[in-house]
């Protein structure tokens, strides 16, 4: 076990603490960091697939719970088919047909979902073994993440250069800073699939749980969960999560769109004015433990998915199997299928561009 970041050096700001995490099947030793602030939440990332393991954060009478879903060790990241807690790309979410045209070239990617491409294809970012770098800085404990998506990796175009930067600060949140540049015209969307449950990661499901998402629509799906193309009001939905809702509220409610996702499986179009930094795109509360956790982000769009595929057979910390709807996830991101959709914001990378985005997850409580 080795302490990085020591404490002697910047006593205010935690630790991080590097331990071994398991070994890839083509026998690559994998880390786990696990990073604390000065009030004792704590959060432990692998630079396999640059996942989130594990997140403590205490309850409204100071009780720290982790509120993650995860694995033990690498093996369970290596098998993961749900993307618990990864790092996501090149293209987080869906493109139809596995293909898309740029400059009049068209590009074929894998089909690892229907006949669709889902999170950046077979071996997407989170089956990746990134380059981890502690670093202390002004706001906490932060972890460097950096990896080199190759040209023609999966089937995008461009060598594509990632760096991922996770910081806990001591006011309890987890920031995301993501940052890529590539030396081809390409296409990129990431984001950081962490599946929550603020009563703690085996508590049972997430119905009770208090939502409101800043949107005023959401882009319908489908059969296949491919954006019609559509920007459809939430209002008289269930959709509208404009007043904090409890979700499982009108979750079982019988609705086309709901149906097709087998519950929430959908990308909110956040409302937000452009340039302005980081907005809020979501809030939510658990009422039993009093957390709240806020998503701000400098994305345009955020996927609420209510762990509907979830089937209680994986394996998972603790011993513990995850049930259908134990989790949700709020992945900021670009709209689904952007390459294909011409309306939706651009998810275009030309050589020069700095692609860069920050989402931070703040924990808080309430009484
Ligand atoms: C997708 C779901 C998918 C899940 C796990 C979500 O981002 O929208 O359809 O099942 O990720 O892969």
């Amino acid at each position: 076990m080795t302490t990085l970041g020591a404490i002697g050096a910047t006593p205010r700001l935690g630790s991080t603490i590097k331990k071994s995490f398991g070994k890839t099947p083509d026998g690559q030793p994998v880390d786990l960091y696990v990073l604390t602030n000065i009030s004792g939440a704590e959060v432990s990332i692998t630079n396999y697939g640059g996942a989130v393991v594990s997140l403590k954060v205490p309850d409204r009478s100071g009780k720290l719970a982790d509120v993650v879903l995860g694995y033990e060790t690498a093996d369970g990241y290596v098998n993961d088919k749900s993307y618990f807690g990864a790092l996501v790309g090149r293209y987080g979410n869906r493109i139809a047909h596995a293909q898309f045209v740029l400059d009049g070239k068209t590009y074929t990617l894998a089909k690892n979902n229907g006949e669709n491409s889902l999170h950046g294809g077979i071996k997407g970012f989170n089956k990746a073994v990134w380059a981890a770098k502690v670093l202390s800085t002004k706001d906490g404990q932060s972890l460097e993440l950096s990896y080199l998506s190759k040209d023609g990796e999966e089937g995008f175009p461009g060598n594509l250069k990632v760096k991922v930067i996770y910081t806990l600060t001591d006011a309890n949140a987890l920031q995301i800073e993501y940052s890529a540049a590539t030396d081809k015209k390409t296409v990129v969307n990431l984001t950081n699939h962490s599946y929550f449950n603020l009563a703690g990661q085996s508590s049972g499901n997430i119905l009770g749980h208090q939502l409101m998402i800043q949107a005023d629509k959401f882009t319908p799906v489908d059969a296949s969960l491919i954006p019609t193309g559509e920007l459809r009001d939430v209002a008289g939905t269930p959709f509208d999560f404009r007043k904090s809702t409890a979700i499982g509220a009108r979750i079982d409610q019988e609705d086309e769109q709901l149906k097709l996702g087998g519950g929430y499986d959908h990308n909110f179009v956040l409302r937000r004015a452009a340039g302005v930094g980081e907005s809020l795109a979501a809030r939510v509360v658990e009422p039993t433990t009093g957390r709240v956790l806020e998503v701000w982000t400098t994305e345009p769009g955020v996927q609420f998915y209510t762990g509907n595929f979830l089937d209680g057979k994986t394996a998972g910390k603790g011993g513990m199997t995850y049930p259908r709807r134990a989790a949700f996830c709020l992945e900021t991101q670009h709209y689904p299928d952007s390459p294909n959709q011409p309306k939706f914001p651009s998810v275009v990378l030309n050589p020069g561009e700095r692609y860069h985005t920050i989402t931070t997850y703040k924990f808080s409580v309430e009484k």
